[in-house]
């Protein structure tokens, strides 16, 4: 199927613009939507910025109208509710493919995340697993993609970890001994583009994982090593971090919340049973190249 059209719901984010790009460079008409679109710097030439919330169903048809793709990609790590986590992976994921329904889109893909399950410590993880069922309820033949952590120029994991690390003689780390699996973006961003393009066969849900798994104190090891930086890494017990989460989330641009303790107590690594990024023909790229 020929993609003419695509709404990037969330595509201004890392993630959206990376895609962004790469639809643009193949001829696609783009539409960014997110809650700040119109503000938005550098996004990439050719696409046409939309402010809306997705949880205004309105705003969502008139940016989705006319479009044969929609990637639904806004998603939360920072929350002092569940309800706040709710609210965009459930809420605003249903509405915006039950809208994409009845405008007859033909692809809908839900940008979800290794980890979600329904059993999940973390209402980040629980809530991401409800989208996945209730989007595909929604929209039948939705794609959903589960990335690891993601890396590559600009992302937000290793630009924040690096600053910290030249700041301070010693960086506390949060889930030290949870596995994770990073996939460069450029792997991730190209899953999507052919997502958009072709059906799935292998099935519905798409693991975006790199690679190799590291523990996360090996991968800021690996980081402080081929950055030169001089940083003591210093795992906390969870009982210690839990107790400075607590405090440091009331504050208005906290670095750490509760939930994201508790979403590094499980492993973000690709489940051999499930498709992944080789099922598309990607081999994945060493996820750190370009990342430091
Ligand atoms: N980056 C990673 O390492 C990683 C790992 C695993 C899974 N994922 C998943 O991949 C997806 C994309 O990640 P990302 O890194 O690109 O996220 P991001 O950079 O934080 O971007 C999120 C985007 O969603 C928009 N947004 C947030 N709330 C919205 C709302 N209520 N209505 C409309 N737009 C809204 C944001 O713009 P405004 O603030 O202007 O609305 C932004 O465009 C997410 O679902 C995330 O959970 C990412």
């Amino acid at each position: 199927m020929r993609v003419e059209r695509a709404a990037l719901l969330g595509g201004t984010g890392f993630v959206g613009r990376a895609l962004a790009a790469r639809l643009v460079r193949a001829g696609v008409a783009v539409r960014v939507v997110a809650r700040n679109a119109d503000a938005a710097e550098g996004l990439p030439e050719g696409v046409t910025a939309l402010s809306a919330d997705v949880l205004d169903a309105a705003a969502i048809r008139r940016a989705m109208a006319e479009c044969e793709a929609a990637v639904y990609l806004p998603g939360l790590v920072h929350g002092r509710s569940r309800r706040v986590f709710h609210d965009v992976h459930v809420r605003g994921a249903q509405s915006c493919a039950d809208i994409a329904r009845e405008l007859g889109l033909q692809r809908f893909i839900f940008l979800s995340a290794l980890g979600a399950a329904a059993g999940a410590p973390a209402w980040s993880d629980q809530t991401k697993a409800e989208g996945e069922r209730e989007v595909a309820r929604a929209f039948p033949g939705t794609v959903v993609v589960r990335p690891s952590l993601v890396l590559g120029p600009g992302n937000h994991f290793t630009t924040r970890m690096l600053d910290l690390m030249r700041r301070l003689p010693v960086l506390p780390v949060v889930g030290p001994g949870t596995r994770v699996q990073p996939v460069h973006i450029k792997d991730l961003a190209d899953a999507l583009r052919g997502l958009l393009k072709d059906p799935l066969e292998a099935g519905p849900v798409i693991q975006a994982a790199g690679p190799r798994v590291w523990t996360m104190i090996e991968l800021l090891e690996v980081m402080r090593e081929r950055s030169r930086v001089r940083c003591r890494l210093l795992g906390l017990p969870e009982s210690v971090v839990l107790a400075l989460a607590a405090v440091a989330e009331r504050l208005p641009e906290s670095p750490i919340c509760r939930d994201q303790v508790r979403l590094m107590r499980t492993d973000k690594i690709a489940d051999a049973g499930l498709a992944d990024l080789a099922t598309l023909g990607i081999e994945p790229a060493d996820p750190l190249s370009g990342s430091l």
